[in-house]
């Protein structure tokens, strides 16, 4: 079986970080979200693996394919496939058609995250004789999400953002297929917002009679396509690391829980309350880091306190008198007090920038 990842895409849900990088890098427990499906694939035994990156975006392209390399670091093998512009899930998949082949193969979206792996569903795909199977989620609010009915261990219709859900089933960003799906892409044409659509090119495998088999799964699914999924998604992965401090801590410093401290990052009288990692070379002076907060590396937090955030690299946090919470801060950010006269707000901020101040 073939694995096939989609990092190309607009995401326009995430901007401003999206004008200078890629979503699919922004880390999770400062791991960045794609290596995620990469391990998940070859856990399951999926090593040779296409990633489909965004040609029309140079930049998030080249940070993409200088992030996973060949795929040797992970035990796998990558091909990378150019996506003209992003014309939608379908075609994302579709331009796969020659590096999949006759096989059966594994679409993951690169911005989606499960908390389990995938291991037993690519098993029972393999060895079984269906021709896809959705993995789906139950949530509250289906409304939003595009939505499997399942009847008698079937997927019997899909329904898109419905007003009147017929269930409760979302379908998650992991797609098991065989060759059938290229056939039912090939006529597809662009949904009301322009795109060809995975979920219209599913329904068409159903209405023409393929065996799509439904997998509930239960740990949880997070589709990080918005800046609050990813801080949910952050603490979700804290919740589950082990601790290991390898940088220096000094004796007026308190660190609680479980903490990853990489090498050469340095804790001055400061607090770390786990969960929580502090990436290589960053210092935290004078500080309280609390719960669910990953902070990357090369970065200086000083006299401020953080909370429920992600810091990327080589950012500065520097006397803030109130805590910052709930926070998604890009690379090389300065986030700082302001001494200058009169007193006011200073701000520099790029196109669709967000700040919350706070008295
Ligand atoms: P989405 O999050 O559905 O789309 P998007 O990246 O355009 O984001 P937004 O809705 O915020 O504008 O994409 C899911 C994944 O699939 C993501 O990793 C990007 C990727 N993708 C492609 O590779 N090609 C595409 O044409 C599209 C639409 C998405």
């Amino acid at each position: 079986m073939k694995g096939v990842v989609l990092a190309g895409g607009k995401g326009t849900r995430l901007r401003p970080l999206t004008f200078t990088g890629a979503k699919q890098l922004v880390p999770i427990a400062n791991k960045p979200v794609i290596f995620y499906a990469i391990e998940d694939l070859v856990e399951a035994g999926i090593t040779d693996i296409g990633v489909v990156v965004p040609a029309d975006f140079p930049m998030a392209r080249d940070q993409i394919m200088a992030a996973l390399g060949d795929g040797s670091a992970f035990g796998a093998r990558i091909t990378y496939i150019p996506q003209d512009a992003p014309r939608g899930l379908a075609h994302a998949v579709s331009i796969c058609r020659d590096f999949v082949g006759d096989e059966k193969f594994v679409v993951y979206l690169g911005d989606n995250f499960i908390r389990e792996g995938i291991v037993p569903q690519v098993q029972a795909f393999r060895e079984g004789g269906m021709n896809a199977m959705l993995l789906l989620y139950r949530v509250s609010n289906p409304e939003g999400l595009g939505i499997a009915v399942v009847q008698d261990g079937r997927v019997v219709e899909l329904q898109e953002k419905p007003k009147v859900p017929k269930s409760d089933l979302a379908i998650v960003g992991i797609y098991l297929l065989d060759r059938h799906f290229f056939e039912v892409a090939e006529g597809l044409t662009p949904s009301a917002r322009g795109e060809l659509e995975i979920t219209d090119a599913l329904a068409r495998l159903i209405e023409r009679g393929y065996d799509v088999r439904p997998e509930i799964i239960t740990g949880w699914w997070i589709d990080t396509g918005k800046h609050n999924d990813m801080i949910t998604a952050n603490r979700l992965v804290l919740e589950t690391i082990e601790s290991c401090i390898a940088g220096e801590i000094d004796a007026e410093s308190q660190v609680d829980g479980r903490v990853v401290i990489d090498p050469g990052a340095q804790i001055v009288r400061s607090v770390v309350r786990g969960p929580a990692v502090i990436g290589r070379n960053t210092k935290i002076i004078e500080s309280f880091i609390g719960p669910f907060t990953s902070v990357g590396a090369n970065c200086l937090i000083e006299h401020s306190e953080i909370e429920h955030s992600i810091v990327m690299d080589d950012s500065t946090i520097s006397n803030i008198p109130l805590r910052i919470e709930g926070s998604l801060i890009g690379r090389n950010v300065r986030v700082e007090r302001s001494t200058l006269k009169p007193r006011a707000h200073k701000l520099l901020l790029g196109d669709y920038s967000q700040v919350g101040l706070a008295d």
